[in-house]
């Protein structure tokens, strides 16, 4: 496996590969890795001949009041699971190589943005756009690969490649779940054994949900009523940010939960801030 933390130096071996007639999957993190990303290497590494891993916590993507310098970073393990997946390239600039001081261009999504975690996280989806599309610029990839944890990152990836006419096909992979349900995530390592425990009540909250609307469409406050009594049920540990119904494509709020509606939910437990969602 290539490590690369220079942008000339990925972009060259990006390039041999290109000429060499071979394709190159990109799978974007920020390290921690964890089983949901040794799903994304997977379906990358059936994807293409080389799977390129970028590990790079961006900066500019975490508001002032969030966890950037809190988020879990361990270089040396992360490494070694991904010559353990197979990877063949990681890719782990540092902030200084990626931005420069006077940096000043970014790229806005101005619409999928405006529910969700974009309610909450001022910035956060530009930080997100600007970074995969620098990723993008240097890897350049054929394919990336993205979890679908983080549905409302894949429709802005999506908008933006198709709206910037970025070479790219974007492919997002289910979520990936501990035994007990929860969303495998890089933050659940911050979560106390008490704070643990509790944390699958999303998931619960979630399906439930979804057993209210098979029978027939429920309204949007039904199921809203629903999440946040199962999630209220654990207890003061926890506080919901948002439970949104939504069309998928668009993000739009939606009224009637049906078949198709996506449910997306952030709940903060103690001081940390799990996300999760399904489509009905
Ligand atoms: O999902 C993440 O880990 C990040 O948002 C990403 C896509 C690597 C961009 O920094």
């Amino acid at each position: 496996m290539r490590n690369f933390a220079s942008i000339p130096a990925m972009r060259r071996q990006a390039q041999a590969w290109r000429t060499e007639g071979l394709t190159i999957a990109l799978v974007p993190t920020m390290g921690a890795l964890h089983e949901g990303h040794a799903a994304l290497i997977r379906t990358a590494r059936r994807q293409a001949d080389k799977v390129v891993a970028s590990i790079f916590v961006n900066p500019i993507q975490f508001g002032p009041d969030e966890d950037f310098v809190r988020y879990p970073r361990d270089m040396k393990t992360d490494r070694h699971l991904c010559r353990a997946w197979g990877v063949d390239a990681v890719f782990a600039p540092a902030a200084r190589a990626m931005y420069a001081n006077d940096h000043s261009v970014f790229v806005e999504e101005t619409a999928l943005r405006r529910t969700l975690c974009g309610r909450t996280r001022p910035g956060h989806f530009r930080g997100v756009a600007t970074v995969v599309l620098k990723l993008f610029n240097i890897v350049a990839p054929h394919t990336a690969v993205f979890g679908q944890k983080d549905f409302q990152q894949v429709a802005v990836v999506q908008r933006l490649v198709r709206d910037l006419n970025v070479p790219v096909a974007i492919v997002a992979v289910p979520t990936v779940r501990e035994k007990d349900g929860l969303a495998i995530s890089s933050r659940n390592a911050r979560l106390t054994s008490e704070q643990r425990r509790i944390a699958p009540c999303l998931w619960a909250a979630l399906q439930a949900a979804r057993r209210l609307c098979r029978a027939k469409p429920r309204s949007s406050a039904a199921v809203g009523k629903t999440i946040r009594k199962i999630i209220r049920a654990q207890g003061a540990y926890s506080a919901v940010e948002y439970i949104e119904t939504v069309c998928p494509r668009t993000l739009h709020p939606v009224q009637t939960v049906k078949q198709g509606t996506l449910i997306a939910l952030a709940v903060q437990i103690g001081d940390v801030r799990l996300i999760d969602n399904l489509v009905v």
